[in-house]
């Protein structure tokens, strides 16, 4: 791997980490209206920082900020001749199979009843074929099934059970998804609920006075072994998005996850769903997102972004108008802060089929991975719609 440059690989380093250094990633940012000229000289810095990819040209791969191992993967893959809908999913593996993120594949956070229920759709830019599974329970990579439902039936997307059967028929795997710490996170969920039979550890009469419970002592000897603590009860809407073009301008497109920590069992979100949480039009570009998923579902997220691109605005500019038409469109009270504005966030990322890439977010925090041209694997900061609330 080279040289190491802020303990990330050579080819691999948070780009704007000079700016973030100088306190220009933080600047406020002004809400703006998504259809507008190319970022122009006054607009804030970290918008500036972050719409760099705009002018980039010739091959790449985006993925949301989790994933540059993925970008890099599946640049490497793709550059071998293989398409960039193969490459996309075998990209997101990485992540997929890498307990430690909890948002994806194994590992990821359960729903309420403790259960891993997977989502994932890929799709094939010069087919204009798609292919997702949402509900999969006990399959550790849905992407690579989403891609056999694409690649092998004449159907877009099976859910649960039926799903499950699918990718048992084609030989993957059963095992269970839930880590040690996934497991542990949702009891610890599951307990502080309150108001039920399940006791916390303040609400329960144990341990006795001035011992030490088994359960604490194997948690401190887990704790020792492993180097960390439980740590607070988790949340996320987490997901890897990851989208590629290849030197002849195909486009590919990929989005997995665990979906919404603590759902309702058979929740689905945005991630399976084609044109929410991924699209692509080979005569244009591809799009996918992060974030709440519901959002993202009633205002076909990646679908705008990819008609906002065809419609003549970069990338960037595709996202921040998206993600405008999401805010524009949240109207329930229960989702709107004092401002009267989103009370969650969203992060959107576009790939145009020159090779011209873009993220932005609601309120900075997000961030996307690229592979470009060059081969050189960075994480930039999406551009933000707003300053931080
Ligand atoms: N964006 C992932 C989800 O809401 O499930």
């Amino acid at each position: 791997m080279g040289t190491h440059r802020n303990g990330i690989g050579r080819r691999r380093f948070l780009a704007g980490s000079g700016l973030a250094a100088a306190g220009l990633l933080s600047m406020r940012g002004q809400a703006r209206a998504g259809a507008q000229p190319p970022v122009a000289p006054g607009e804030p810095a970290a918008r500036r920082a972050a719409s760099v990819g705009d002018s980039h040209r010739g091959p790449c791969v985006i993925a949301s900020g989790n994933g540059p191992n993925a970008t890099e993967r599946a640049f490497k893959v793709m550059s071998a001749g293989v398409d960039p809908a193969e490459a996309v999913v075998a990209g997101v593996k990485l992540v997929e199979d890498d307990p430690k993120d909890n948002s994806v594949g194994y590992g990821g956070l359960p729903n309420e009843e403790g259960v891993v229920e997977l989502d994932a759709s890929v799709m094939h830019g010069p087919t204009h074929k798609a292919g997702a599974v949402a509900g999969l329970r006990n399959i550790k990579n849905p992407a690579a099934v989403a891609l056999k439902v694409l690649q092998r039936t004449d159907h877009v997307l099976l859910v649960g059970e039926g799903a499950l059967r699918f990718a048992r028929a084609h030989g993957f795997k059963e095992e269970n998804l839930l880590t040690p710490e996934s497991h542990a996170a949702w009891l610890r969920w599951r307990e502080a609920m309150g108001a039920d039979d399940w006791l916390n550890p303040e609400e329960r009469d144990w341990p006795r006075p001035g011992k030490k419970t088994l359960e604490e002592f194997l948690a401190e000897e887990a704790k020792q072994s492993r180097g960390r603590d439980a740590g607070p009860i988790p949340f996320t809407w987490g997901t890897i998005h990851c989208s590629a073009v290849n030197r002849d301008g195909d486009v590919g497109s990929c989005t997995t996850t665990s979906g919404l920590s603590w759902k309702i069992p058979g929740r689905v979100g945005d991630s399976p769903i084609v044109g929410a949480g991924m699209y692509c039009e080979n005569e244009v570009g591809a799009a996918g997102s992060t974030g709440r998923g519901e959002s993202l579902i009633v205002n076909c997220g990646s679908f705008a972004i990819v008609q906002y691109m065809a419609s003549g605005l970069t990338p960037t500019e595709a996202c921040l108008a998206t993600l405008k038409r999401i805010v524009d469109r949240t109207r329930e009270k229960r989702l709107l802060n004092s401002k009267g504005r989103p009370n969650f966030n969203a992060s959107v990322y576009a790939l145009r089929k020159d090779g011209a890439y873009g993220g932005a977010c609601i309120y900075p925090g997000g961030s996307f991975a690229v592979t470009t041209s060059d081969g050189e694997t960075r994480v930039h900061p999406c551009a933000p719609l707003f300053e931080a609330e």
